[in-house]
């Protein structure tokens, strides 16, 4: 077995076996410090930085890069894998992660200044997450949506297209496994089921990530698509297998410039992952 297929089965075997936990802590990215510094700031605006929840928080990615700012934060999951994964290494004394469903959240009303919900939203029941959102906000509490789209190769500041053509091709080939969620993160939730349940809503498009990878990082990343995974439970792991076999391949033939003898396993890929936010502040009574 080459290297490639032996690195591409480990991949899937991890899959299999966390139930993609530790697929995301390991691919995902973590959300822009530009990004968190402006969702703190707009709670300073108005109020203490005491207590935030975050609700979907997965491994605790977003939750970590909050924690710093706020004197304590309940972050919540419905998936146990994750919050296991999210405990399992947690150094940060200031988190309580839950199990909990975003539509059920474990806390007294009118008591976190923040309540946020990155890449992770479009899975929920919209009205029932944000009635509980208004109930557990102080008044002048900010609620944020965030979410992220597909990683974009860049070289020497430009946007790399024959690397990004293979990204595209491999979204294309995952079509009829993707469910109205790649349409909600293409669309930055422009559709009017995610308008913020308070007014004055804030739209910002400005932050990105920026990470270095490996042709095998790129590819985990794939691997953690919910595209991808529907694809592996409907078809089996061989299918899944394939997409990644032929994807090395495609990335390989751009980063090698065609030579097969070049190894581009080493090659620095500079990906970024752009953010859309969504803000909004509940009202203070009069
Ligand atoms: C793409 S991950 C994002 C995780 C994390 N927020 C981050 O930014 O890294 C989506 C998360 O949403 C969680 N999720 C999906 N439906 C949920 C629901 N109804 N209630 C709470 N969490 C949910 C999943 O278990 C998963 O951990």
């Amino acid at each position: 077995m080459t290297e490639a297929v032996h690195s591409i089965r480990a991949m899937l075997r991890l899959f299999e076996a966390s139930s993609h936990a530790k697929l995301y802590a390991e691919f995902r990215p973590n959300p822009p410090a530009s990004l968190i510094n402006a969702v703190v700031q707009a709670v300073k605006e108005k109020l203490p930085l005491d207590r935030a929840l975050d609700v979907g928080c997965g491994n605790g990615q977003n939750t970590r890069c909050l924690a710093p700012h706020f004197r304590s934060m309940l972050a919540t999951d419905v998936s146990p894998e994750q919050i296991k994964e999210a405990t399992a290494n947690n150094t940060i004394t200031n988190i309580e992660y839950r199990v909990y469903p975003a539509e059920e959240i474990p806390a007294p009303a009118e008591s976190v200044q923040l309540v946020t919900a990155c890449q992770c939203c479009h899975f929920f029941e919209l009205p029932r997450f944000f009635a509980e959102a208004d109930r557990v906000l102080v008044p002048g509490g900010v609620l944020a949506l965030y979410g992220y789209g597909f990683p974009e190769p860049y070289r020497d500041g430009a946007l790399w297209t024959e690397l990004n053509d293979v990204i595209v091709q491999a979204q294309v080939a995952l079509a009829g496994f993707w469910t109205h969620i790649l349409k909600d993160v293409e669309d930055r939730y422009s559709d009017p089921r995610f308008r913020l349940p308070f007014p004055g809503e804030v739209r910002d498009e400005s932050h990105y990530q920026e990470r270095t990878l490996t042709l095998d990082g790129l590819l985990g990343g794939i691997s953690t698509w919910s595209g991808f995974q529907t694809m592996v439970d409907r078809c089996g792991a061989e299918r899944g297998e394939a997409l990644l076999r032929q994807t090395r391949e495609r990335l390989h033939a751009v980063l090698s410039n065609g030579d097969p003898e070049v190894d581009t396993s080493a090659i620095a890929i500079t990906v970024r992952y752009f953010y859309f936010l969504l803000m909004a502040r509940k009202p203070v009574p009069p």
